[in-house]
């Protein structure tokens, strides 16, 4: 029987959250018992070394877990890339769009991160912790970050006759490099039509909030918080991918006629439509995102289980818990997932009566103090859970101060939504010309 193949692409997959990505993938997939189906995973890691490590964790899992009559329904594929990088990330795409191997991607997992944060302010960490253990794990305020950390050069400055200019390296990391990354890769995510469209999967963040992104330091070169700037950015853009009002940059954004597209000699393929695109967070995850000394890294992660059992249900720990919510938006049809959102929005009440709300979800992993997860819709400052600007009847959450709010969150009002939205206009069109300025000079340096 000739199967069908699933292609899937993780970035930062050599270890945490990115690694728990793959190992459930691969899991959740061969749940599905469906003989006609294969899965690809495409993984990136920064060196070769660590594709290979990779490879054999993936691999030894596979074996442990699954009987011998299913691998031949799962394939690894190892590639290289630096996401602050941009250079790397063409030449990573180039290589992509060119396969002959590759008629698809169907999600592209925009997991890879830094965290950028030099350490903790000490005093605050353990006050705060001890007089609301719960909730200021999962909504800390005492991370301090980096001011101003730039990438190295992208370009050799004799190539180009204008200053090659900074990039943020947060910004670059967590965010522009994967947005021209799939940018580049649009033959490859366009090749479905609406019920069957490829999918792009931005890994955010529970902790960002309104105030943490300011529309004059788009890069967050001025903030001292420039991981949850990069995720707060991250949250509205991917929340108003489908606004009319955001259409006009989106489009461009989801053309397949990238400059790379006019360089490279491609192989056929279809192009019937632009990708979906959906924004989950972990929860909080015990990873090497933040250093720590073994020992505070040790009293670290007993607290996150601590705020687990006394019930938060965003303290997710483990990696492979916490990826639930990745691996159900890379494995579920599109179809499924607006099914999901429709159900999201029901409960949003006006005089008592439902209402439809047009705005997009997103998605977290929800876990019990058992360890059982589930995909749940998050609260986004200023969005709300769906961005319809009304009360909820009731929230899975258990109401206006149940445990998966963040404590003091107001009700998103119509005139935030609609601020929003305006906002996200903006990020686009910003977004836009800074893809365009960097597509030009990577042309003219080439
Ligand atoms: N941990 C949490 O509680 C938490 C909560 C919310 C969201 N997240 C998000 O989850 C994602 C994964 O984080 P994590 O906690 O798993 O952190 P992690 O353990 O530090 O893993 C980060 C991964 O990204 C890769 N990476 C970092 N910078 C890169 C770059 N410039 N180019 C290419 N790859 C790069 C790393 O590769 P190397 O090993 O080579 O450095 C590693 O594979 C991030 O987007 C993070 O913001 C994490």
């Amino acid at each position: 029987m000739s199967q069908s193949r699933i292609n899937v692409l993780v970035t930062g997959a050599n270890g945490g959250l990115g690694l728990g990505i793959c190992l459930r993938l691969i899991d959740d997939f061969l749940s599905r018992n469906d003989e006609a189906e294969s899965l690809n995973i495409i993984y990136t890691t920064r060196s070769v070394r660590k594709g290979s490590e990779t490879l054999r964790t993936l691999q030894a899992h596979l074996r442990k877990h699954h009987p011998i009559q299913q691998h031949s329904r799962m394939t690894f594929q190892p590639e290289n890339v630096e996401l602050t990088s941009l250079v790397s990330v063409r030449d990573l795409a180039h290589k992509l769009v060119s396969s002959t191997d590759l008629a698809r991607i169907d999600a592209v997992i925009c997991n890879a991160g830094i965290g950028g944060w030099t350490g903790l302010d000490w005093y605050k960490a353990v006050t705060h912790v001890l007089a609301d253990l719960m909730n200021n794990t999962v909504w800390p305020a005492y991370k301090l970050g980096t001011i101003g950390s730039v990438t190295k050069l992208q370009l050799p400055q004799e190539r180009l006759s204008e200053p090659v200019p900074p990039l943020g390296e947060l910004f670059c990391a967590n965010l522009f490099g994967h947005y021209m990354l799939v940018h580049w890769l649009m033959p490859l995510l366009r090749t479905g039509n609406s019920t069957n469209a490829s999918k792009i999967i931005w890994v955010s963040s529970i902790e960002p909030q309104a105030d943490h992104f300011q529309e004059s330091d788009m890069q967050g070169l001025q903030t001292d918080a420039p991981y949850e700037h990069s995720k707060r950015l991250t949250d509205i853009l991917s929340l108003t991918y489908n606004q009319p009002a955001t259409q006009q940059f989106v489009k461009d954004f989801t053309s397949s006629k990238s400059s790379l597209a006019a360089t490279s000699s491609l192989p056929q393929r279809a192009d019937l439509g632009a990708p979906a695109m959906h924004v989950y967070h972990p929860g909080i995850v015990v990873t090497s995102v933040i250093s720590l000394y073994w020992i505070i890294h040790q009293a670290y992660l007993l607290s996150i289980y601590l705020a687990r059992w006394i019930g938060s249900p965003w303290s997710t720990v483990e990696p492979y818990a916490a990826a639930h919510g990745a691996t159900w938006l890379a494995l579920t049809s599109e179809d499924e997932i607006q099914e999901a959102e429709v159900n999201a929005n029901a409960r949003s009440v006006e005089d008592g009566q439902p209402v439809a709300a047009q705005g997009r979800v997103k998605w977290g992993t929800a876990i019990t103090r058992g360890g059982k997860t589930t995909v749940r819709p998050t609260e986004v400052d200023k969005w709300g859970v769906n961005g319809s600007g009304h009360d909820y009847a009731t929230t899975w959450w258990g109401g206006a101060n149940g445990r998966g709010r963040k404590p003091g969150a107001i009700e998103a009002k119509s005139t935030d939504v609609e601020e929003f939205i305006a906002q996200g206009v903006r990020a686009w069109d910003n977004m836009e010309v800074l893809r365009k300025a960097w597509e030009k000079r990577l042309d003219q340096a080439a």
